[in-house]
């Protein structure tokens, strides 16, 4: 089992290289089920899932080259379009093979991810939307078999859910006709999906917004693509040096990029200039505390709420944090008060008192976002904080070590 240990209270300096973004790489390494051909992917971190979802892909026949952040994924000879539950199982982002299987080949029987650490996350949406299409699915022993000639048509979710518009995207683009998907989500990493799919030759309009539109095409052809930078390990690494005191610059991201937090991070104190180096993190002498509320892009997003968490306890003053997408998602809490914070939860809100001196302590990773928040405050820790099952780590932060070594952190990985 590896683990980090960090000694905190070091200032940081320099610069932090901003990896592709993970949530907008499983759904592309998905769009190349769609190919009969090749479709080429630049700035693929190098994580965990990543390496699950191309196991998947490869079970079912696909071929595969990955080095230098560069992959290369042929489906030209898919020869089962079935995903187990042993890959499953791991991530739940697999769920969206469902939808490129179903429409290229009209077939597919992919495990139920089942739940994960963070809440229930059903999958309902996704077999709801695929079943407008014409889609018969049934669940046996697990698996989710589903079958059918997809024929456009109007989606309506009940929720603006990221895999599920990113499933119906992926399905409607070989579908017969129109699928018009209301209540979309409307996340930067579906937007560079649908950029990708269109260089692809699909027909897709309204993404980033509400109600996108796909006109169905009998083929695609292969293509190549650059993953957008990875916003909310950009999010991860400015909190970072809000905390420490610091003033790293982050390169490979814009400023627009940081839409979704700008104005909390206004409100607590900290700028983000932008200049042809990259963005370097500016701070007030004093932090403040500020209330936030978890909300569908464009609101505050879920994956930054750990970090905020942290951020709250080192400011001025007392800050709410309400978490509204994912019903368990506050169980960096009691590992974060192990290491001297004093958070309370009611609920869905946690009361976040801040001024707190973190003081180093052992602590547990329980999930991806959890993991990077308890690094953080290991960061500004008075003593050494060990961070123990980072394998949650390693599914979303691609050389979360080296990159805070190369600024002066002391972050070591040992393997026990
Ligand atoms: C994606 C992100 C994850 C992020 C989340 C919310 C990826 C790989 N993961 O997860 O990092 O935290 O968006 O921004 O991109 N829901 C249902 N039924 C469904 C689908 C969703 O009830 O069929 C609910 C979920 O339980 C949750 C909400 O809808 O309460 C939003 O979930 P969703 O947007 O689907 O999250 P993911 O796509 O799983």
């Amino acid at each position: 089992m590896e683990k980090l240990i960090i000694v905190g209270g070091k200032k940081l300096k320099g610069s932090i290289p901003i990896s592709g973004a993970k949530n907008a790489t499983l759904p592309l390494i998905c769009a190349a089920l769609l190919l009969d051909g090749k479709l080429i992917l630049d700035n693929v971190p190098e994580l965990k899932d990543v390496y699950t979802l191309m196991e998947i892909l490869s079970s079912m026949g696909a071929k595969t080259q990955f080095s230098d952040n560069h992959l290369e994924i042929d489906c030209s000879n898919i020869e089962n379009t079935f995903a187990s539950y042993d890959l499953v199982k791991t991530m739940r982002a697999s769920i969206l093979v469902l939808g490129p299987l179903l429409t290229r080949f009209g077939k597919a029987k992919v495990s139920l991810p089942g739940g994960c650490a963070i809440g229930s996350r059903p999958v309902d949406q996704h077999l709801k939307a695929l079943e407008s299409l014409g889609a018969k699915i049934l669940i046996e022993e697990g698996y989710v078999i589903a079958e059918g000639q997809l024929i456009g048509a109007e989606v309506y979710f009940d929720m603006p859910t990221v895999g599920g518009t990113e499933n119906i995207i992926l399905a409607a683009t070989l579908a017969l006709g129109t699928t018009v998907v209301n209540n979309a989500a409307m996340e930067p990493e579906i937007v560079d999906l649908c950029k990708c799919l269109r260089s692809m030759g699909a027909n897709i309009v309204g993404d980033g917004t509400s109600v996108i539109t796909i006109e169905g095409v009998s083929e695609l052809n292969s293509s190549k693509h650059t993953v957008m930078a990875d916003r909310i390990e950009a999010g991860t690494f400015v909190i970072a040096s809000a905390i420490t005191d610091s003033n790293l610059t982050l390169t490979n991201i814009r400023k627009k990029d940081f839409s979704s937090i700008l104005s909390k991070l206004t409100q607590a104190g900290i700028s983000l200039v932008e200049d042809e180096n990259g963005v370097t993190v500016y701070r007030d002498k004093r932090l403040k505390a500020v209330d936030i509320q978890t909300q569908p892009h464009p609101g505050f997003p879920t994956d930054m709420q750990a970090q905020f968490t942290v951020l709250n306890c080192v400011a001025d003053g007392v800050g709410t944090v309400e978490e509204t997408i994912f019903e368990n998602r506050f169980m960096h809490v009691a590992e974060l008060n192990r290491m001297n914070a004093n958070i309370s939860i009611h609920g869905s809100h946690a009361k976040v008192v801040g001024n707190c001196k973190f003081k180093g302590a052992t602590v547990m990773a329980t999930d991806l976002r959890a993991s990077a928040s308890l690094v953080i405050a290991g960061l500004v820790a008075e003593g050494t904080t060990t961070v123990e099952r980072i394998y949650h780590l390693d599914r979303g932060y691609e050389n979360i070590e080296a990159k805070l070594q190369s600024v002066g952190a002391s972050v070591t990985r040992i393997t026990s």
